[in-house]
């Protein structure tokens, strides 16, 4: 199996400043990241913004601005977001960016040559807002209004000259292609919808537009910019210097291992690029996994209604870590799910201030009043010992195979379950009772001190700034973190100093 790891969040619209939803699928796709870093691969994380588009050219011309220097300031909004979230990834991708117009030319010179496009002219509906077109039964009426149903977006009437996409040809191969790799599209909810949309038979797909110039011109015929989703997914390939097909990036990371999206863009990602990608020759990616929304309340958020929600006043509040545990905790993985406060305060409350911070707390005042801030020498280990141990190995497997399955819910409640025990075999064992018996003191401790260990090993790819501080607390550092030395019952050496920490978690003060 290769070690390397190539995992890309969608590219965000800079029309307007990032919300709840862009950070969810950013901190997911950092949670990954981590992981397999701290699993020893060789790991690329993409992100970035996706510039151009009339959504993007109608957002400036609202603000009476350039839409380069538009998009300059809000992709900068979103550049600033992943430092705000801690984001890990290797490149922030612009599709303004010269590289990636030079992937996006070639990319279209080859479907052309290869006759996969042809000039024609596009009669129906678009939606800006989702940079979407739509065919008549996709489109309802609301309030005297088409909008698609399933967006709910604004549609509007399109009659012009229009290169196509012969998508048409590639119904056949894509359902050989979706067989042949039954894991491409998850959850297994999202590869039906899409293979009953593929099933249902495929349109040759309209991928340039003539009334609007924001976008990358069709190389061949300069009236035309770009369709913009052909555009922005190539920004997965042009971050890895395609064309070149020879470079070390492109060689080692593509096909891609992961394309982490919110369910709403399946249909771009899990239909029409891997469609571009056969047509021009090229492997698809490996996986597409479409997560849910976050709602606001129960609704997705959204401008128009005004619900939305702000990470960065999330954070500022809370601090970032608990909204990056809430969010990989609380959202049931696939699914949608929403941030309320109380659930919030109480995930702080209860599992990182009292069984986390806790643990960590106890048991360094404990080893602060009888041994010195020292790690202390073990003595053989009891059963009970290392049935606590033990888990973390016998596991092992398992929970790599989470990672690699995308489920994110068994991890977390394995870590929780550990937590669990963790506290709970430091009260069984009673270490103040054994005073006078020094090797079972010691023991005891040595035991909980692994426990930590392992358990904040794991805790680092959703919590990692409060995770290093509990790491340095054994002098282990971000390069040092090795995932499979949660394997190790006798990783810390004894007679190591230790050190202690201020509180990681402060408990928030509710009504009940
Ligand atoms: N620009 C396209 C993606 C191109 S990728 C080649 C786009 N941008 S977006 O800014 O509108 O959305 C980016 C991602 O954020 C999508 O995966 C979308 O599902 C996700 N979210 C937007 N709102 C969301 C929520 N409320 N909840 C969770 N994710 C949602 O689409």
């Amino acid at each position: 199996m290769s070690n390397n790891y190539y995992i890309t969040t969608p590219i965000y619209y800079p029309s307007a400043k990032p919300h709840m939803g862009h950070a969810y699928s950013s901190i997911i796709a950092d949670f990954f990241a981590r992981f397999k870093r701290i699993q020893g691969c060789n790991v690329f994380f993409l992100t970035g913004t996706d510039e151009h588009g009339q959504k993007i050219q109608r957002a400036a011309e609202k603000k009476n601005m350039d839409p380069l220097i538009f998009c300059d300031e809000i992709s900068k909004t979103f550049k600033d977001l992943s430092k705000t979230l801690n984001l890990s990834n290797t490149d922030f991708i612009r599709t303004t960016e010269t590289r990636h117009k030079k992937s996006v030319s070639n990319l279209w010179n080859i479907l052309e040559k290869k006759k996969e496009i042809y000039l024609s002219k596009y009669s129906g509906w678009y939606s800006v807002s989702d940079e979407a077109f739509y065919s008549e039964d996709e489109i309802e009426n609301v309030d005297g209004k088409k909008v698609s149903k399933l967006s709910g977006s604004a549609v509007e009437w399109v009659e012009e000259e229009s290169y196509f996409f012969k998508l048409s040809k590639w119904q056949k191969p894509l359902l050989k292609f979706y067989e042949e790799n039954p894991d491409f599209i998850l959850p297994e909810s999202r590869k039906n919808e899409v293979l009953s949309f593929v099933k249902s038979g495929l349109k040759d797909l309209s991928v340039s537009r003539k009334s609007f110039s924001w976008g990358i011109k069709v190389p061949s015929n300069k009236d035309h910019v770009i369709y913009v989703w052909l555009d922005a997914l190539t920004n997965y390939i042009s971050a890895l210097n395609y064309p070149d097909e020879n470079d070390d990036l492109y060689k080692n990371f593509w096909p891609a291992t992961l394309h982490l999206i919110g369910k709403d863009i399946l249909r771009f990602h899990a239909v029409y690029w891997p469609a571009f990608l056969l047509a021009a020759n090229i492997k698809p990616p490996k996986r597409i996994y479409g997560h849910g929304w976050i709602l606001s309340g129960d609704e997705k958020m959204s401008k128009s209604k005004g619900n939305i929600l702000d990470p960065i006043e999330i954070i500022n509040t809370y601090g970032l870590d608990p909204l990056r545990y809430y969010l990989i905790k609380e959202v049931s993985f696939g699914n949608d799910g929403n941030i309320s406060k109380e659930k919030l305060e109480n995930c702080i409350n209860s599992d990182l201030a009292n069984n986390y911070g806790n643990l960590c707390q106890r048991v360094i005042s404990f080893n602060e009043k009888n041994s010195n801030l020292e790690i202390p020498k073990k003595d053989n280990f009891t059963e009970s010992d290392l049935k606590v141990l033990n888990t973390f190995k016998s596991n092992y497997d398992n929970l790599i195979n989470y990672i690699d399955n995308q489920n994110i819910n068994s991890y977390v409640s394995f870590i929780l379950d550990q937590l669990f025990a963790a506290n709970k075999y430091f009260n069984d064992e009673e270490p103040w009772n054994k005073k006078d018996d020094v090797n079972r003191l010691n023991t005891i401790q040595y035991v909980s001190f692994e426990l930590i260990r392992k358990i904040t090993i794991m805790l680092y790819p959703i919590i990692p700034e409060s995770s290093l501080k509990v790491l340095k607390i054994f002098g282990i550092n971000e390069n040092k973190i090795d995932f499979k030395s949660i394997k190790d019952n006798d990783y810390l050496k004894s007679k190591t100093k230790i050190s202690k920490i201020n509180i990681l978690f402060k408990k928030i003060e509710t009504n009940d």
